[in-house]
């Protein structure tokens, strides 16, 4: 069985989505679901599953780094093969990225290289893009720049707003991270498009 930690900053659907597609002969169980925000409205989902939970405030660190250290420890704990980035929204410096290379997956909500960064949906919208979605890429020290597992693109509509499209990728989302996830964990790494 490979250890999966999921990295969360928010509502955790795609942790959901993730913790609930490791069932059965999947290859993968979730470990740890971890927050670095108190209150995180997916650790409540998490323990509802029976998943061991942790919060890890980074207020509560000197810096970047002090946090960084104090989070692989507590990583270190459940021994993780595959670490699911899933809304966490922090950046990561190589020093954590090299510690787990080959092990981090994230999902970001644009058809990356495309709106790298924040704000994405609205980008998208700018740009007149006729195409939207998410992209499941392996975490290097380079933004949102990691190789690209998978990828799930969406129509953009011509009343779209930010919300209405954001809520037609977060769809997209909860389909493409846990099969491309499941597809990681079995050692397949050809990218995956839906
Ligand atoms: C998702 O859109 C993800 O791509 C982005 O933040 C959102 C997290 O949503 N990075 P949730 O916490 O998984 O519901």
């Amino acid at each position: 069985m490979k250890r999966v930690a999921i990295l969360i900053s928010g509502g955790g659907s795609n942790m959901v989505a993730l913790a609930d597609s490791m069932v059965g002969d999947h290859p993968g169980r979730p470990v740890l679901v971890l927050s670095n925000v108190a209150g995180a409205g997916g650790l409540a989902k998490a323990e509802d599953r029976g998943i061991e939970t942790a919060v890890l405030a980074h207020r509560d660190f000197g810096d970047r780094r002090e946090f960084e250290r104090a989070l692989s420890a507590r990583l270190e704990k459940v021994a993780p093969d595959v670490i699911c980035l899933a809304g966490f929204m922090r950046m990561l410096t190589p020093e954590f990225t090299d510690r787990w290379a080959g092990r981090i997956l994230n999902i970001h909500p644009s058809l990356l290289p495309k709106y790298p960064g924040l704000n994405t949906h609205a980008r998208a919208l700018e740009a007149g893009d006729t195409h939207a979605g998410a992209t499941v890429h392996l975490v290097t020290g380079d933004l949102d720049a990691g190789p690209i597992l998978g990828q799930a693109r969406v129509p953009v509509r011509a009343d779209d707003t930010v919300e209405t499209l954001a809520a037609r990728v977060l769809i997209g989302e909860h389909a493409l991270y846990p099969a491309v996830l499941a597809r990681f964990v079995r050692g397949e790494v050809a990218p995956l498009s839906m």
